[in-house]
């Protein structure tokens, strides 16, 4: 049994065979063709924050693998009145097999897995996003190859401190354009892996040769207080239709939901380079190879 909490917990060879499965459900969905390989399993999406394409793509993936999913609101639950993680983990392993986790702060992901039985998969968190980059290797592969240089621009966040882990798996080779103080948090960790990262602070010096422009908000869940200082301070880091003619015809990506004239134009989300809807389409077969994985 295992857990899916940071994408380090995955080696290079797990990450490419997760790759493949997705790959081949692709085109199975497409074909008509659905396995009921997780009948008579059930997965716990459990939401302390708020979730489109996750919440979506998990619970379509479960119910096309034959499986269920059980949507559960943080606040309806009696964590919401203070009932301890360890507790609430102990009695889920009773019931389910999987358990899927959105959390505010990362060590809640952490001590619920601590105390599970059963395989716990982070949904997002304020350090990391994993099935998020999952998916996007779908995106990046059947766009540009297993070659990319991804440029990551704006806040080094969860996403993309998930980003850089899998290029420092992968070896791509990566550079993230954010202001000073807006640093990718797991950056050292990703370059003790060997990653081929590195900050630049001038975007036009970055995205040049990019094959991928990679952005997402300026204020992630839970930073609303910081708003009016981070629309300061990322000012100049917005993908725009004239910072894409400095990369190397890239696509665009963005793992959404975005702010259209704030980190990215809307201009630039309609253009031919953007492959952004794509890119929220992959979450669902990326997802049902993650739960084939830690489930099945
Ligand atoms: N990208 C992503 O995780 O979107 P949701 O917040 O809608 O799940
Ligand atoms: N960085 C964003 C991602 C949302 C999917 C956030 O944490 O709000």
């Amino acid at each position: 049994m295992r857990h899916l909490i940071s994408i380090a917990d995955l080696s290079k060879r797990e990450i490419l065979e997760l790759l493949n499965i997705a790959i081949r459900l692709k085109e199975d969905r497409k074909k008509g063709i659905f396995e009921e390989k997780l009948k008579n399993k059930t997965l716990a999406m459990l939401f302390e924050l708020p979730s489109t394409r996750t919440r979506i793509s998990f619970e379509v993936a479960m119910l096309e693998l034959g499986g269920n999913a059980l949507y559960l609101n943080w606040n309806d639950l009696q964590l919401g009145r203070g009932e301890p993680i360890k507790d609430t983990a102990r009695v889920m392993s009773r019931y389910l097999h999987g358990i899927m986790i959105r959390a505010r702060k990362h060590e809640t992901i952490v001590e619920l897995a601590k105390f599970s039985s059963i395989p716990v998969i982070n949904g997002l968190s304020n350090l990391e996003h994993p099935c998020q980059v999952l998916a996007d290797l779908l995106t990046i592969y059947e766009q540009k190859g297993l070659n990319a240089k991804i440029t990551w621009l704006g806040d080094g966040n969860n996403v993309c401190n998930s980003l850089i882990l899998l290029s420092a798996i992968l070896g791509f080779e990566m550079v993230v354009a954010c202001p000073k103080g807006y640093e990718p948090s797991l950056l050292s960790k990703a370059l003790e892996m060997g990653g081929n990262v590195r900050i630049e602070r001038d975007p036009k010096k970055a995205v040049r040769n990019a094959d991928v422009l990679y952005t997402d908000v300026w204020i992630s869940m839970g930073q609303e207080a910081e708003k009016e200082k981070r629309l300061r301070d990322f000012k100049g880091y917005e993908i725009s239709l004239d910072l894409v003619k400095f990369a190397n015809d890239p696509i665009v990506m963005h793992c959404m939901p975005m702010h259209r004239g704030e980190e990215i134009s809307d201009e630039v989300i309609e253009s031919k380079n953007s492959v952004i809807y794509e890119q929220a389409e992959n979450r669902l077969h990326m997802q049902k190879a993650i739960l084939l994985n830690f489930l099945g």
